[in-house]
Protein backbone atom coordinates (compact mmCIF):
# COMPACT_ATOMS: atom_id res chain seq x y z
CA UNK A 1 0.00 0.00 0.00
CA UNK A 2 1.14 3.63 -0.52
CA UNK A 3 2.99 4.81 2.18
CA UNK A 4 3.97 8.58 2.29
CA UNK A 5 7.19 10.26 3.37
CA UNK A 6 7.32 10.47 6.95
CA UNK A 7 8.31 13.85 8.10
CA UNK A 8 7.36 17.90 7.34
CA UNK A 9 8.43 20.08 6.43
CA UNK A 10 9.26 17.67 2.93
CA UNK A 11 11.71 20.65 1.92
CA UNK A 12 9.62 20.87 -1.59
CA UNK A 13 6.08 21.48 -2.73
CA UNK A 14 3.75 19.20 -0.59
CA UNK A 15 1.15 17.38 -3.14
CA UNK A 16 -2.50 17.73 -1.46
CA UNK A 17 -5.51 15.59 -2.36
CA UNK A 18 -8.82 16.75 -1.19
CA UNK A 19 -11.87 14.21 -0.11
CA UNK A 20 -15.42 15.90 -0.53
CA UNK A 21 -19.31 14.63 -0.85
CA UNK A 22 -20.76 18.16 -0.99
CA UNK A 23 -20.48 21.12 -1.79
CA UNK A 24 -17.45 21.92 -1.18
CA UNK A 25 -16.86 25.49 0.47
CA UNK A 26 -13.75 23.97 2.58
CA UNK A 27 -12.11 22.54 -0.40
CA UNK A 28 -12.84 26.16 -2.02
CA UNK A 29 -10.81 27.53 0.84
CA UNK A 30 -7.94 24.95 0.52
CA UNK A 31 -7.73 25.75 -3.26
CA UNK A 32 -7.16 29.37 -2.24
CA UNK A 33 -4.91 28.29 -0.14
CA UNK A 34 -2.65 25.97 -2.09
CA UNK A 35 -3.81 26.28 -5.49
CA UNK A 36 -3.26 23.56 -7.79
CA UNK A 37 -0.89 25.90 -10.23
CA UNK A 38 1.59 26.95 -7.25
CA UNK A 39 5.14 27.50 -8.16
CA UNK A 40 7.68 25.10 -7.21
CA UNK A 41 9.13 26.65 -4.50
CA UNK A 42 5.22 26.71 -2.66
CA UNK A 43 4.08 24.73 0.83
CA UNK A 44 1.69 22.92 -0.63
CA UNK A 45 -0.71 22.57 -3.88
CA UNK A 46 -3.62 20.52 -4.29
CA UNK A 47 -3.40 18.23 -6.97
CA UNK A 48 -6.47 15.47 -6.94
CA UNK A 49 -10.00 15.84 -5.60
CA UNK A 50 -11.80 12.80 -4.73
CA UNK A 51 -15.55 12.25 -4.37
CA UNK A 52 -17.94 9.51 -3.69
CA UNK A 53 -20.75 11.29 -5.13
CA UNK A 54 -20.65 12.21 -8.95
CA UNK A 55 -22.93 14.79 -8.56
CA UNK A 56 -20.88 16.14 -5.27
CA UNK A 57 -20.58 20.17 -5.99
CA UNK A 58 -16.83 19.67 -4.54
CA UNK A 59 -16.13 18.15 -8.47
CA UNK A 60 -16.84 21.16 -9.73
CA UNK A 61 -15.12 23.39 -7.63
CA UNK A 62 -12.20 21.65 -8.93
CA UNK A 63 -12.81 21.07 -12.31
CA UNK A 64 -13.03 25.21 -12.62
CA UNK A 65 -9.98 25.09 -11.03
CA UNK A 66 -8.46 22.72 -13.34
CA UNK A 67 -7.45 20.15 -10.88
CA UNK A 68 -7.24 16.81 -11.56
CA UNK A 69 -10.62 15.07 -9.58
CA UNK A 70 -11.52 11.45 -9.24
CA UNK A 71 -15.69 10.25 -8.68
CA UNK A 72 -15.34 6.77 -6.68
CA UNK A 73 -18.48 5.29 -5.48
CA UNK A 74 -18.96 3.33 -2.44
CA UNK A 75 -20.39 0.37 -4.39
CA UNK A 76 -19.60 -2.55 -5.35
CA UNK A 77 -17.72 -2.09 -1.73
CA UNK A 78 -15.53 0.38 0.58
CA UNK A 79 -12.27 -1.72 -0.40
CA UNK A 80 -12.70 -1.44 -3.73
CA UNK A 81 -12.66 2.46 -3.59
CA UNK A 82 -9.87 1.91 -1.35
CA UNK A 83 -7.76 -0.01 -3.60
CA UNK A 84 -8.88 2.68 -6.55
CA UNK A 85 -8.08 5.77 -4.19
CA UNK A 86 -4.65 4.69 -3.04
CA UNK A 87 -3.69 3.70 -6.71
CA UNK A 88 -4.61 7.26 -7.51
CA UNK A 89 -3.00 8.83 -4.59
CA UNK A 90 0.37 6.59 -5.31
CA UNK A 91 -0.31 8.07 -9.20
CA UNK A 92 0.13 11.35 -8.24
CA UNK A 93 2.40 11.49 -5.46
CA UNK A 94 0.45 13.16 -2.89
CA UNK A 95 2.16 13.39 0.45
CA UNK A 96 -1.18 14.74 2.54
CA UNK A 97 -4.71 14.03 2.28
CA UNK A 98 -7.35 16.41 3.43
CA UNK A 99 -11.38 14.99 4.80
CA UNK A 100 -13.51 17.93 3.80
CA UNK A 101 -16.92 17.08 4.15
CA UNK A 102 -16.11 13.61 3.51
CA UNK A 103 -19.46 11.65 4.43
CA UNK A 104 -17.62 8.14 4.27
CA UNK A 105 -16.14 6.26 7.32
CA UNK A 106 -12.50 4.68 5.99
CA UNK A 107 -11.23 1.87 6.64
CA UNK A 108 -8.82 0.77 9.33
CA UNK A 109 -5.57 -0.34 6.91
CA UNK A 110 -6.87 3.02 4.93
CA UNK A 111 -5.95 5.60 7.95
CA UNK A 112 -3.12 3.25 9.33
CA UNK A 113 -1.29 3.67 5.40
CA UNK A 114 -1.97 7.42 5.75
CA UNK A 115 -1.48 7.66 9.68
CA UNK A 116 0.08 11.34 10.26
CA UNK A 117 -1.03 12.27 6.45
CA UNK A 118 -4.44 12.62 6.77
CA UNK A 119 -6.44 15.22 8.11
CA UNK A 120 -10.19 15.92 8.80
CA UNK A 121 -12.43 19.18 9.70
CA UNK A 122 -15.24 18.29 11.94
CA UNK A 123 -17.98 21.01 12.99
CA UNK A 124 -17.51 20.63 16.54
CA UNK A 125 -15.46 21.39 19.50
CA UNK A 126 -14.55 17.52 19.52
CA UNK A 127 -14.36 15.75 21.75
CA UNK A 128 -17.72 16.95 21.96
CA UNK A 129 -20.59 15.65 19.63
CA UNK A 130 -18.70 13.54 17.23
CA UNK A 131 -20.12 11.96 14.00
CA UNK A 132 -23.19 13.44 11.43
CA UNK A 133 -25.41 15.93 13.12
CA UNK A 134 -22.73 17.69 14.74
CA UNK A 135 -24.21 21.31 14.58
CA UNK A 136 -27.72 19.95 15.65
CA UNK A 137 -26.40 18.09 18.57
CA UNK A 138 -24.79 21.16 20.11
CA UNK A 139 -27.78 23.60 19.76
CA UNK A 140 -30.06 20.23 21.22
CA UNK A 141 -27.35 20.00 24.32
CA UNK A 142 -27.95 23.81 25.07
CA UNK A 143 -24.52 24.75 24.40
CA UNK A 144 -23.62 28.39 24.51
CA UNK A 145 -20.17 28.40 22.07
CA UNK A 146 -19.84 25.74 19.25
CA UNK A 147 -16.76 25.58 16.70
CA UNK A 148 -14.63 23.37 14.33
CA UNK A 149 -11.76 20.73 15.16
CA UNK A 150 -9.14 19.71 12.94
CA UNK A 151 -7.76 16.60 13.81
CA UNK A 152 -5.50 13.94 12.40
CA UNK A 153 -8.02 10.75 11.34
CA UNK A 154 -7.44 7.28 13.41
CA UNK A 155 -9.91 4.29 12.21
CA UNK A 156 -12.31 6.01 14.93
CA UNK A 157 -15.36 8.26 14.34
CA UNK A 158 -13.88 12.16 14.80
CA UNK A 159 -11.48 10.50 17.54
CA UNK A 160 -7.80 11.42 16.48
CA UNK A 161 -5.47 13.73 17.93
CA UNK A 162 -6.63 17.08 18.02
CA UNK A 163 -4.33 20.01 15.73
CA UNK A 164 -6.17 22.68 16.46
CA UNK A 165 -9.49 24.55 16.39
CA UNK A 166 -11.41 27.52 16.41
CA UNK A 167 -14.62 28.59 18.68
CA UNK A 168 -17.68 30.70 17.82
CA UNK A 169 -20.86 31.40 19.95
CA UNK A 170 -23.85 30.12 19.60
CA UNK A 171 -26.82 32.58 19.75
CA UNK A 172 -30.42 31.71 21.23
CA UNK A 173 -31.96 32.03 17.95
CA UNK A 174 -29.39 30.23 16.03
CA UNK A 175 -30.76 27.18 13.78
CA UNK A 176 -28.98 24.29 12.38
CA UNK A 177 -28.28 26.69 9.32
CA UNK A 178 -27.23 29.81 10.76
CA UNK A 179 -24.90 28.22 13.36
CA UNK A 180 -23.34 25.93 10.59
CA UNK A 181 -22.88 28.88 8.65
CA UNK A 182 -21.27 30.50 11.16
CA UNK A 183 -19.02 27.48 11.66
CA UNK A 184 -18.00 27.07 8.27
CA UNK A 185 -16.85 30.74 8.13
CA UNK A 186 -14.24 29.64 11.15
CA UNK A 187 -13.33 27.02 8.87
CA UNK A 188 -12.41 28.35 5.83
CA UNK A 189 -9.57 30.04 7.91
CA UNK A 190 -8.64 27.53 10.45
CA UNK A 191 -8.29 24.47 7.48
CA UNK A 192 -5.64 26.09 5.47
CA UNK A 193 -4.02 28.05 8.39
CA UNK A 194 -3.72 24.63 10.30
CA UNK A 195 -2.21 22.49 7.14
CA UNK A 196 0.06 25.64 6.34
CA UNK A 197 1.25 25.16 9.94
CA UNK A 198 1.78 20.96 9.25
CA UNK A 199 3.46 21.26 6.08
CA UNK A 200 6.12 23.77 7.84
CA UNK A 201 7.12 21.43 10.67
CA UNK A 202 4.22 22.87 13.48
CA UNK A 203 3.29 19.07 14.50
CA UNK A 204 4.80 15.89 15.21
CA UNK A 205 2.32 14.00 13.65
CA UNK A 206 3.39 10.30 14.02
CA UNK A 207 4.07 11.42 17.61
CA UNK A 208 0.99 12.98 18.05
CA UNK A 209 -0.61 8.62 17.81
CA UNK A 210 1.40 7.67 20.91
C1 LIG B 1 -18.16 21.10 7.08
O1 LIG B 1 -18.93 21.72 8.08
C2 LIG B 1 -17.22 20.10 7.69
O2 LIG B 1 -16.82 20.42 8.98
C3 LIG B 1 -18.05 18.84 7.74
O3 LIG B 1 -18.81 18.88 6.56
C4 LIG B 1 -19.01 20.23 6.16
C5 LIG B 1 -18.58 20.31 4.72
O4 LIG B 1 -18.94 21.55 4.15
N1 LIG B 1 -17.21 17.68 7.88
P1 LIG B 1 -18.41 21.97 2.72
O5 LIG B 1 -18.84 20.89 1.73
O6 LIG B 1 -16.93 22.10 2.79
O7 LIG B 1 -19.09 23.27 2.42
Amino acid sequence: MHRPEAKFPLGRVANLAVFASGAGSNLQSLLAAFPHQSAADALGRVMLVVSDRPEAGALELARIASVPTLAQSFKPSRAHFEAVIQDALQQASIDLVLLAGFMRILSGSFTDAWRGRLLNIHPSLLPAHPGLHAVAAALQAGDFESGCTVHLVDAGVDTGPVLAQARVPIAQDDTEATLHARIRTAEHGLYPQTVRRLLEGAFETQRAFR
